[in-house]
């Protein structure tokens, strides 16, 4: 186990009608940004239950932060967010809005246009922000990462601030979500937990351990929820989760790969292709290619996960990466490039980005232009 700092300052605050308990969360007085996405809040009763608990708070709405939030739009809330001098934001939705708005927190102390910082890829210097998830996925409630697009370039990149000081998670807010965001958001959790855990064999016996239990819950509840998506209990596991799947608990002292997730990003900055589905169809191609640098972990993986007793190393390494695709298949997800209409050209468009940009990821640093082009190859 390498050496490692641990620590994730976010309150967690889990429940049923624990929307309830923002008043006790945001000091009195503060001067609130409360931001939203495109209006399902107000389809739930999530926006009612949220203006009642800030009353006595003086509080300015933003609307509209897309999925796979926007410069273009963040810009205009920076703006109306100094406009208006607030101290504080809360962040109510899915992973996009909260991305959104950590970069508003940040936006809000910088005098320069705010894509500086993300290009830099970080800024510690935020008013707090607390949240109100409505969709489990990206673990954005309880880490210091968010995600942040320009439409004009087609571009896509990582950014990272504070965490949230609180973050209310009622599961009950999920049940109004459209089947295809539950199966992009357990994509997305599995995922999340593959990047940290498929990689080195006997790095952590215990990030294994819970990385397992985690990708075994999901296994577990996946075909429940897609049957009873308003099950309380099964919308609360999979919630928490989520939220496991990328807090940084599962992470400690152990190598990750992330390679999966830089190409879907670019996948979604050029073709608009939601977050968890370019997931469902990078990831098995990403094992097929590395199949013998991940062979052991895999063989762990398909024994602990999947059940896989039988075989040699690499019949049990094959039949694990089989059961991974059909795993985001019966989500009803695409596994496939060509189910998207994406083909030759946006690989080499990728390929090309990549070498610009000289980077290589994946646990050896070896997700280079080429490799990802293969792995794409792999996925057609
Ligand atoms: O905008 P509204 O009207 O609220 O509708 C949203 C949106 O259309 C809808 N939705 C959310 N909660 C709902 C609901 N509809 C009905 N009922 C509810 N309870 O769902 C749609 C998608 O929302 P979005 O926030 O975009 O989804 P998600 O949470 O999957 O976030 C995706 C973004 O997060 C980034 C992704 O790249 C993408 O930009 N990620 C952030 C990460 C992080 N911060 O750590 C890590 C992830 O790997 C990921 O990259
Ligand atoms: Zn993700």
């Amino acid at each position: 186990m390498d050496n490692f700092i641990f620590q994730n300052t976010t309150r967690l605050i889990f429940g049923k009608g624990m929307i309830a308990e923002l008043p006790k969360q945001i000091p009195a007085g503060k001067r609130v940004l409360v931001t939203f996405g495109g209006g399902s809040v107000k389809k739930n009763g999530v926006y009612d239950q949220v203006i009642t608990n800030l009353k006595g708070y003086e509080i300015t709405e933003f609307w509209g932060i897309e999925p796979n939030p926007a410069i273009e739009t963040l810009r205009k809330a920076i703006a109306l967010g100094k406009e208006k001098n607030v101290d504080y934001v809360l962040a109510v939705g899915g992973g996009s809005v909260i991305d959104g708005s950590k970069l508003i927190t940040a936006g809000l102390l910088y005098e320069g246009d705010a894509w500086d910082l993300v290009k830099k890829g970080y800024s510690a210097n935020t008013i707090p922000l607390g949240t109100i998830l409505t969709l489990p996925a990206t673990g954005s409630e309880m880490n210091n990462g968010a995600v942040i697009s320009r439409y004009e370039t087609q571009e896509k990149y990582a950014f990272f601030s504070n965490f949230p000081q609180f973050s209310i998670l009622a599961p009950e807010t999920t049940f109004t979500l459209p089947d295809f965001q539950i199966s992009c958001g357990l994509a997305d959790s599995f995922v999340h937990v593959m990047e940290q855990y498929m990689t080195f064999p006997a790095q952590s016996r215990v990030m294994d351990r819970w990385a397992e239990g985690l990708l075994s819950t999901l296994v577990e509840i996946a075909p429940k929820i897609k049957e009873d998506k308003k099950n309380y209990d099964l919308m609360a596991d999979f919630m928490l989760t989520a939220t496991m799947a990328l807090n940084d608990f599962i992470s400690m002292g152990v190598t990750t790969d992330w390679a999966t997730h830089m190409i879907g990003h670019e996948l979604t900055a050029l073709h608009g292709i939601t977050h968890g589905q370019t997931l469902a169809i990078v990831l098995p191609g990403t094992l097929r290619v590395l199949k013998d640098q991940k062979k052991e972990k895999l063989v762990q993986y398909g024994e602990r996960v999947w059940g896989i007793t039988i075989g040699n190393m690499s019949e049990r390494a094959d039949l694990a990466i089989r059961k991974t695709e059909d795993f985001f298949h019966n989500l009803g997800l695409a596994t496939r490039l060509s189910d998207v209409n994406v083909g030759e050209d946006t690989i080499k468009e990728i390929e090309r980005r990549f070498n610009e940009r000289k980077v290589a990821y994946g646990e050896k640093n070896n997700v280079n232009g080429t490799l990802a082009a293969e792995i794409l190859r792999a996925c057609l």
